[in-house]
């Protein structure tokens, strides 16, 4: 039996970060789902296709080979074999893959690419409908969230981060946020779900230590110990 982590949440409540961590902590693999969409989105922006129109990404979808791999602790996302991990972190991207998540054959079949990774290997997954659509056996699930400010200011500083903050503000910053996680809410396939059972992590007030022992205390002990 695999194990299988599943960790949920909106935009920018620290789930990548954890999710790292977590399996760090564990001796695991780390498979950040989020930059599977984003790639897909990269591919449509740059054939000036729209992200939120199924009928022109559909035929894009079938010649499109997007796959993750762990390069010295780090994931690499390769979009047609091109390594697209720095691209695909700009705003533009992030909306345009809540659009194209929101398409049901982009979500399958990257749902299918990411339940192989998991038949394959123990693994900590983040996202939005892990626990729901991509891994619902597993019993270790989490969903992770944080204030919308906090999320905010925690966006702003990793894009400033990047030098990507020019001319940013915090309000645009929560607006986009929150423009997201509704459309990532209210899709109607396998959207984001707190759901019942999974273990609700508040990270607003909690160190990013803290916040990985919130989860690790509830899981098994893995491979590296912990
Ligand atoms: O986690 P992120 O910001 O990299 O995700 C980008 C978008 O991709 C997010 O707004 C919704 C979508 N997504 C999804 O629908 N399902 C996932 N498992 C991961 C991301």
């Amino acid at each position: 039996m695999r194990l299988n982590i599943a960790i949920d949440g909106p935009a920018g409540a620290g789930k990548s970060t954890i999710a790292k961590a977590v399996a760090s902590a564990l001796g695991i693999l780390y498979l950040d789902t989020g930059a599977m969409y984003r790639a897909m989105a990269l591919k449509a922006l740059r054939n000036g296709i729209c992200p939120s129109d199924p009928a022109s990404v559909l035929p894009l979808l079938e010649g499109t080979e997007i796959f993750a791999r762990n390069i010295e602790g780090t994931q690499h996302t390769y979009l047609d074999g091109e390594d697209v991990s720095e691209g695909i972190r700009t705003q533009e991207v992030a909306q345009a893959a809540s659009d194209i998540s929101a398409i049901p054959a982009v979500r399958m079949k990257l749902a299918e690419a990411q339940r192989n990774v998991a038949r394959e290997n123990d693994v900590v997954m983040d996202g939005r409908e892990i626990g729901s659509y991509v891994l619902p056996e597993t019993p270790y699930k989490f969903y992770i969230t944080a204030s919308l400010p906090t999320r905010a200011g925690r966006r702003l500083r990793e894009l400033q981060d990047r030098g990507q903050g020019e001319g940013r503000s915090l309000e645009l910053i929560e607006q986009e946020i929150a423009q997201r996680d509704y459309n990532d809410a209210h899709r109607a396939f396998a959207p984001l779900v707190q759901l019942p059972e999974a273990i609700l992590v508040d990270t607003t007030d909690l160190t990013i230590p803290e916040a990985v022992e919130a989860v690790l205390r509830h899981l098994p002990a893995g491979k590296g110990g912990n």
